[in-house]
């Protein structure tokens, strides 16, 4: 089967990228300081079925995926906004993994040979291989997720995988832990496989973007929003343009949820204070998918506002924080799962919250009645200054650049950049760990 005319261009890149990979020796000469020390990851080599070929499946999954083909444009940016916008595209969290494994491919330290790497990256697209079981007709086997990968590590050049153990192995997953942690013994249907869950798994450390509340092998790494700047010049305008913005309302919200008709809930109370004090809030209805793709929708809100409400919904985290983020918008946070408890390698450590964002529990609120806007009104403006300017500091660090960006905005660490970074050194310490001959607790 042809690809998807939209598919080209992204093998494509995949393509160079691999070429370009190849004709950087990975290896440093001796007489200078070896920058790779420590860092070397080898991408291992995968059948086609574990990532490209799930990409061909792109416009089969209806209804909930009927085709997410658009999305795997520009290397899994997807399209551009608008035909003159340079930064912001149409981006889907769904493609995460595709879009990950094109910007590993132009790491600067690439070990062709596993057993010179201190890291091996598994690139299988963990997350659309899913759909087959979350939407598709093996939902009654989601149990097996995951099964087959292993059955090809332990098969295939077994020992890259046994050198050791699997501990210095990680990947990435588009979705939240609860998605692939089911119980491998539930009675089907109940929602999520059970990638997590397998002990063949456990020594791996997979980079979702929500954790479990006890993660063991997993940690949350930021959903990609839709700004995807290629050089310094794009982001420091961004930055600029964001720290200027005149911010004319207290706060906004961007979402759905929270009918009056509901049950009582943190997004009902919002709700209800917000169309009630509209001088001070402004609503960004995102009712049925209406945001996901169009930016332009809630960033210009976002710009106006001082705080951005994060409230949770299914699940404690949203691609929001990291939208309102990029916009300079103070974060206000109603549960401690949304953020503090989750992005410890990208964000701040859970200390320094105060220093960039509000923290409101959502029983406060729901139960008692307290109003967010007074609580926010009470913040002294300089305050507010503050930590609005701590906030446009964190952006660069939670924004996924663009592949092949100019040498001056690699030189900022992006969210990429640091979740490598991150499983590097968890990795690290855990073979210092077993190397010391401390067994390694392993399973939750
Ligand atoms: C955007 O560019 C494409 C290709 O150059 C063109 O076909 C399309 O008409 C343009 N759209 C707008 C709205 O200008
Ligand atoms: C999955 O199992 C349920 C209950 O046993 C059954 O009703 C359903 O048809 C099965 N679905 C598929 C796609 O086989
Ligand atoms: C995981 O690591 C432990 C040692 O910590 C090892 O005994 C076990 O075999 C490893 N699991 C797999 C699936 O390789
Ligand atoms: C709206 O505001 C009025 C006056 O401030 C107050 O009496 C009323 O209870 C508020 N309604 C809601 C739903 O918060």
């Amino acid at each position: 089967m042809a690809p998807p005319p939209s598919l080209l261009p992204f093998l494509f890149l995949v393509f160079a990228a691999v070429c370009n990979a190849r004709s950087d020796p990975a290896t440093a000469t001796r007489s200078v300081p070896d920058e790779c020390a420590g860092r070397r990851i080898h991408i291992r080599r995968l059948p086609p079925r574990f990532n490209e070929q799930l990409l061909l499946n792109c416009p089969a999954y209806h209804p909930l995926y009927d085709d997410f083909c658009p999305y795997l444009a520009n290397g899994a940016l997807g399209h551009k906004t608008h035909n003159g916008s340079r930064s912001w595209y149409r981006t889907d969290p769904i493609v995460l993994e595709p879009l990950f494994h094109r910007r590993l491919l132009e790491y600067p330290c690439l070990a062709p040979d596993p057993s010179a790497a201190d890291a091996v990256f598994l690139p299988y697209y963990a997350a659309l291989d899913a759909l087959r079981y979350l939407y598709g007709p093996e939902v009654n086997s989601s149990h097996e997720h995951g099964l087959n990968l292993f059955d090809f590590l332990s098969q295939d050049h077994p020992g890259i995988w046994a050198r050791r153990g699997g501990h210095d192995h990680f990947l990435v997953m588009a979705g939240r832990a609860w998605d692939f942690s089911q119980d491998p013994a539930a009675e089907p249907p109940v929602w999520g496989t059970s990638f997590l869950e397998l002990p063949e798994f456990y020594n791996v450390t997979a980079l979702v973007l929500e954790s479990r509340a006890w993660p063991w092998q997993e940690q949350a790494i930021p959903y990609p929003t839709s700004f995807h700047p290629a050089n310094l010049p794009l982001l420091e305008s961004w930055i600029a343009r964001a720290r200027r913005s005149r911010r004319t309302v207290l706060m906004m919200f961007a979402g759905g949820g929270g009918s009056p008709n509901s049950a009582p809930n943190i997004r009902r109370s919002i709700r209800a204070e917000c169309e009630n004090r509209t001088s001070h809030c402004e609503m960004v209805d995102c009712s049925n998918g209406v945001c996901e793709h169009d930016p332009i929708r809630f960033m210009r809100p976002m710009l106006r506002a001082s705080f951005c409400l994060q409230p949770p919904g299914d699940t404690p985290t949203r691609r929001a924080t990291f939208d309102g983020i990029i916009a300079g918008c103070i974060p206000v946070f109603f549960e401690e799962a949304t953020a503090r408890s989750q992005y410890g390698w990208h964000l701040p450590p859970p200390e320094e919250y105060p220093s960039f964002s509000v923290h409101i529990p959502k029983e406060d609120v729901v139960g008692r009645g307290l109003s967010i806007a007074d609580v926010l009104l009470g913040i002294p403006a300089v305050e507010v200054g503050r930590m609005r300017e701590r906030v446009l500091e964190m952006a660069p660090r939670v924004l996924y650049r663009r592949h092949r960006s100019s040498p001056g905005l690699r030189s900022h660490r992006d969210a990429i950049d640091l979740a490598v970074e991150g499983a590097l050194q968890r990795i690290s310490g855990r073979l210092r760990s077993l190397q010391a001959g401390n067994s390694l607790y392993v399973g939750p």
